[in-house]
C-alpha cells in the first residue's frame, strides 16, 4: 500500500507538476518578452509632435533635428529653438504651438519622454552605425510614418548579434561604399 502511493507520486504526480511548472514558465516568458524589450512602447508626449507630418509629409531630414546622431554615442532630441526656426511664424495660433512657445520663452527644456533605452550595462554608439550607411529604419522602423513614436524592434542581444554576424552579406552595397565590416561579437565590445 505504502509503496504504491509513493509509486503514484513519483510516476504521475511529480512529472505532471513539473510539466505544468515548465509550461507556465515558458508561456509567461514569451508573453512578457515584448513588454520586457519595450516593443509597442509609445508614451504620450508633452507636445503632440508628429514625425509623420514633419519627417514624412514635409520631408525634413532626420539629422536636421537629431544633429548628434552621426557625431557621437547618443542621438539628441532637438531643443525648442530648433522648432522655433519655423514655429515663430508657422501655426502660432494653435494650442500645441502656444505650449511650445511657452517652453521656449521660459527657457525650459521640453520634458519629452524617452522611448528607446538599453540597460546601463550595454554600450552602443550611434555614429559608428550611421556613418557606415545603416539607415535609421534598420533599428527604429519607419519613424517617418509615425504620428507618435513607438518602439517597433526589440533591442535584444540576439538582435545586435544577428546583424553583426551577417552585415556584409545583408548590405553588400555598403561594403564598397563605406567599408562596412562585420560588427564585433566579443563580449567586451558591448559590455565595457
Ligand atoms: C523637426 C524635428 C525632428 C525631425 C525632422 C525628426 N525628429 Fe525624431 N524626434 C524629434 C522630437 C522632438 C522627438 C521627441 C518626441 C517624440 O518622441 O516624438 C523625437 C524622437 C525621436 C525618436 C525617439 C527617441 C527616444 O526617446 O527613444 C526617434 C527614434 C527618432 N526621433 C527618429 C527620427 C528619425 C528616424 C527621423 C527621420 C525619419 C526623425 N526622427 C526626424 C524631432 C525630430
Ligand atoms: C521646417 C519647419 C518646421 C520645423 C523645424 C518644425 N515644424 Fe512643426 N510644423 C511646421 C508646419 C509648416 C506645420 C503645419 C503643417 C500643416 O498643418 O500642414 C507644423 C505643424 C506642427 C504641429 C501641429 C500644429 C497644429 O495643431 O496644427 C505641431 C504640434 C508642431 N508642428 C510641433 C513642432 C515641434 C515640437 C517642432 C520641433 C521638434 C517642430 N514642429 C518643428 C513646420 C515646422
Ligand atoms: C544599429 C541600430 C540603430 C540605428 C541604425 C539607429 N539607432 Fe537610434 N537608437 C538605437 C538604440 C539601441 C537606442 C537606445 C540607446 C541607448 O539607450 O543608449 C537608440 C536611441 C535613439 C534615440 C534616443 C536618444 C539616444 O541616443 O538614446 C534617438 C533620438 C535615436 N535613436 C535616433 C536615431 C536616428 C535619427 C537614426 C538615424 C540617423 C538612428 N537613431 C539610427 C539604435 C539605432
Ligand atoms: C543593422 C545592423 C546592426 C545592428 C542592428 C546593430 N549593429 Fe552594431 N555594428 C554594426 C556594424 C556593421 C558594425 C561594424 C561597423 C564597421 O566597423 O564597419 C557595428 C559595430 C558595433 C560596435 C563596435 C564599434 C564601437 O562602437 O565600438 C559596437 C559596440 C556595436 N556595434 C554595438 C551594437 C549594439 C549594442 C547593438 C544592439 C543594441 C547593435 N550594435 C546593433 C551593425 C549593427
Ligand atoms: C553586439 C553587442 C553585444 C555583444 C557582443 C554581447 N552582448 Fe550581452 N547584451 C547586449 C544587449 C543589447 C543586452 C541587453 C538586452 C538583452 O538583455 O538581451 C545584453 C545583455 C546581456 C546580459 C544580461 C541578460 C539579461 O537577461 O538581463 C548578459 C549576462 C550578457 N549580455 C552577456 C554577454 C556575454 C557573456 C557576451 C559575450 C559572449 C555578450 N553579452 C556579448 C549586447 C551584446
Amino acid at each position: 500500500m505504502r509503496k504504491s502511493v509513493l509509486d503514484y507520486i513519483l510516476r504521475i504526480y511529480l512529472p505532471v507538476t513539473l510539466l505544468v511548472v515548465v509550461a507556465t514558465y515558458t508561456v509567461t516568458y514569451f508573453a512578457s518578452r515584448n513588454e520586457r524589450y519595450h516593443v509597442g512602447y509609445a508614451p504620450e508626449q508633452p507636445i503632440n509632435y508628429s514625425h509623420e507630418l514633419h519627417a514624412g509629409k514635409m520631408g525634413i531630414d532626420c539629422q536636421y533635428c537629431h544633429t548628434a546622431v552621426s557625431k557621437g554615442r547618443h542621438a539628441n532630441v532637438p531643443a525648442a529653438s530648433t522648432c522655433m526656426n519655423c514655429h515663430s511664424v508657422a501655426r502660432t495660433d494653435r494650442p500645441e504651438i502656444i505650449k511650445l512657445t511657452e517652453y521656449y520663452k521660459n527657457d525650459q527644456p521640453i520634458p519629452w519622454k524617452r522611448v528607446h533605452k538599453l540597460p546601463e550595462h550595454v554600450y552602443f554608439n550611434h555614429s559608428v552605425h550611421v556613418n557606415k550607411g545603416l539607415d535609421c529604419t534598420e533599428c527604429h522602423g519607419k519613424i517617418q510614418e509615425m504620428p507618435v513614436v513607438a518602439q517597433v524592434k526589440p533591442f535584444m542581444m540576439s538582435n545586435c548579434l544577428d546583424c553583426h554576424r551577417n552585415a556584409p552579406e545583408r548590405y553588400p552595397h555598403l561594403v564598397n561604399l563605406t567599408g562596412l565590416k562585420k560588427g564585433p561579437e566579443n563580449c567586451s565590445a558591448c559590455h565595457r
